[in-house]
């Protein structure tokens, strides 16, 4: 297969438009086969669903070529599950599981000319979504819907790719208590546009959100879950229902526990903790772990032992563990890579 003429090293996390696309339609109480696409567009009355009430949620996954030359991705079962939570959380019609995953290794055998080479730093990243496409004017869910999956080369979501982030707290929530930051709703992002700007423009790269009820705990930000690392080496990860169980997160603690023989501690993490932990990165399927060197709470720095020049060592071999994992160098439990 020939591969397109890309600058692979050079990709940021941007979008740029591949071959083909999967498409298909929910109406009177049915999905019906899907189709793949050349068209990029989408056409919607003005009416529909998502447009007027965000009836929207979307998944995120990657697909790679690994060291011996196949194309392969990671868990897409875990997303169809966690697509289906979004669904069932925001009266959506549920896509079949199964033939989620089976779209997805369509989509990326349409395109496999763009999935990056080995070594090249760049991913194929998956975006799967789903919205309410018929017209609503009564704050009612849409009748009918369409399932859609494009996908995308990507390079580091932070620039600067494995370089340690800076952070700061938010005053602004994520997600309420018994509301959606546990799925991945379009509108928990809408509502963060406002707080992402705000932290670029004060030279932040992210926000941490804290519990909204205390602000006591640790809850993640706007686009992966934490990980720290214990100055005796346990991997710490915050627990709340009102946080996105990230993919990479449970793979992490997988990986830290049967690879690295780690103690692994999934729990509440209060605020006032992070101080005495000696690394700190985020975790998802754009950011792989993107290590944190200091969090800027209200002008007091947190700074890791870790530093600002590289990752931290334990987060480092978490790093290598899963993505060696990931590209085929490192054998794989059960289940997690799947062949396209
Ligand atoms: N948390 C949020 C809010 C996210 O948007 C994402 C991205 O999907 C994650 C965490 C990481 O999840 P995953 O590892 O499944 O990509
Ligand atoms: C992902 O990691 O897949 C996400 O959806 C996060 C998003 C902020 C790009």
């Amino acid at each position: 297969m020939e591969k397109k003429n890309i600058d692979w090293s050079n990709l940021g996390f941007a979008y740029q438009v591949t071959d083909k696309r999967f498409v298909s339609n929910y109406k009177n109480g049915a999905w019906d086969e899907g189709v793949m696409t050349e068209d990029a567009t989408i056409t919607l009355t003005e009416c529909a669903g998502v447009l007027q009430y965000a009836q929207t949620c979307f998944e995120g996954l990657k697909a790679y070529t690994t060291e011996d030359g196949r194309t392969v991705c990671f868990r897409p079962d875990l997303n169809a599950s966690r697509m289906k939570d979004s669904c069932e959380r925001l009266e959506m019609p549920v896509f079949p599981e199964d033939k989620f995953v089976e779209a997805v290794k369509a989509v990326v055998r349409a395109n496999e000319a763009y999935v990056p080479p080995y070594g090249s730093g760049a991913t194929l990243y998956i975006r799967p979504y789903m919205f309410g496409s018929s017209a609503v004017i009564g704050v009612k869910p849409a009748e009918e819907y369409q399932f859609r999956i494009f996908c995308t080369p990507v390079g580091p979501y932070f620039k600067g790719g494995a370089k340690p982030i800076t952070i700061r707290v938010c005053d602004y929530d994520r997600a309420a208590p018994h509301g959606t930051g546990h799925i991945k709703a379009g509108l928990n992002y809408a509502m963060s546009l406002y707080q992402i700007v705000d932290a670029h423009e004060q030279g932040f790269d992210e926000n941490m959100y804290l519990d909204a009820a205390t602000r006591t705990y640790v809850e993640e930000t706007g686009g992966a879950n934490f990980i720290f690392i214990t100055k005796d080496g346990t991997l710490v990860t915050p627990k709340s229902d009102s946080i996105l169980p990230s993919i990479t997160r449970r793979s992490l603690m997988v990986v830290a526990e049967k690879y690295l023989g780690m103690k692994v501690e999934h729990r509440p993490v209060r605020f006032d903790e992070i101080k005495d932990f000696a690394e700190c990165g985020l975790c998802g399927t754009a950011a792989v772990i993107s290590p944190v060197g200091k969090i800027n709470d209200h002008g007091k720095e947190i700074c890791f032992p870790s530093g600002m020049d590289e990752m931290g060592p334990v987060t480092k071999k978490l790093y290598d563990t899963l993505t060696g994992i990931q590209m085929g160098r490192i054998e794989a439990p059960e289940g997690w890579i799947v062949e396209i």
